[in-house]
């Protein structure tokens, strides 16, 4: 099945930033499905509130409790670059007090996800931090793969481990967990061998890019975090679709 959650250990590495980029440059039809328990960024950053916020995952989670989980789904779906449908977004929760009951519907949602393959659908699930009460696992262990997003400092990479041990005891392809860096810090040369995973993407610091993605703008062609985002879709896309392995591990 073609779904990659990517998520942290503690503080805000730019899982959200990266899960976005990846969706931007995903080289097939993707749904972004903003998973993190403490709400979705894309609605009011991304698209800067211009779309209403009347559909996601604290829609679907009702619609779940009425039994039309797969009926509502594709109706809590917004397409990020219309007319086109190949970049949808299923937006997160405005409010963390939802978190519980989308916690609810976290197996069957893990399901579908893994069915959307057959309709050449990948997901991209923004999973958030690992540490939060409501995270939704069963969509975690599901995934071919899983990126753990890190800043490349000591207190990022000493966060990390712990997360990495509960993350490979729990996830279905402990063998398919990634280490995605921002190279903000002097410990990206390093910070696979100090965690035992491998390095799936070294990502540049880049503010400027990095805040049109959170905050809403117009992407500059040819910046590196963007170009590093687009090899990266790629690499992620082609280890998907070969038995789930993620390959082009540096
Ligand atoms: N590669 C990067 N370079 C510079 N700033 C970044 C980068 N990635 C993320 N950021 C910034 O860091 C902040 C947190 O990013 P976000 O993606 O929301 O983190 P998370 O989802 O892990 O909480 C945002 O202000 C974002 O613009
Ligand atoms: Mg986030």
């Amino acid at each position: 099945m073609g779904v990659v959650a990517i998520c942290s250990a503690k503080g805000s590495p730019g899982v959200s930033t990266g899960a976005l980029a990846l969706t931007l440059s995903w080289p097939a039809p993707v749904v972004l499905a903003e998973c993190d328990p403490a709400g979705g960024d894309a609605l009011p950053g991304y698209l800067a509130g211009q779309m209403p916020a009347d559909r996601g995952t604290a829609e679907l989670a009702v619609a779940h409790a009425r039994g039309r989980l797969r009926e509502d789904f594709f109706g809590n779906l917004i397409d990020l670059q219309p007319p086109g449908q190949r970049r949808l977004l299923l937006p997160g929760i405005s409010s963390p007090t939802s978190a519980g009951v989308v916690a609810q519907m976290g197996p069957d949602l893990a399901a579908l996800f893994g069915d959307l393959d057959g309709q050449g659908l990948d997901v991209v699930a923004d999973c958030g931090r690992l540490s939060a009460e409501h995270t939704l696992w069963p969509i975690i262990v599901a995934a071919s793969t899983v990126l753990l997003v890190v800043r490349a400092t000591l207190p990022s990479l000493a966060h990390a481990q712990p997360t990495l041990a509960s993350l490979e005891a729990a996830a279905g392809h402990p063998q398919n967990i990634r280490l995605l860096i921002i190279d903000q810090g002097p410990y990206t040369g390093e910070a696979g061998r100090r965690l035992g995973v491998p390095v799936v993407g070294v990502w540049p610091w880049a503010p400027r890019v990095a805040r049109r993605l959170s905050q809403g703008g117009v992407l500059p062609r040819g910046q590196r975090l963007i170009v590093e985002a687009h090899r990266l879709a790629h690499t992620l896309h082609a280890g998907l679709h070969r038995k789930g392995v993620a390959a082009d591990v540096r």
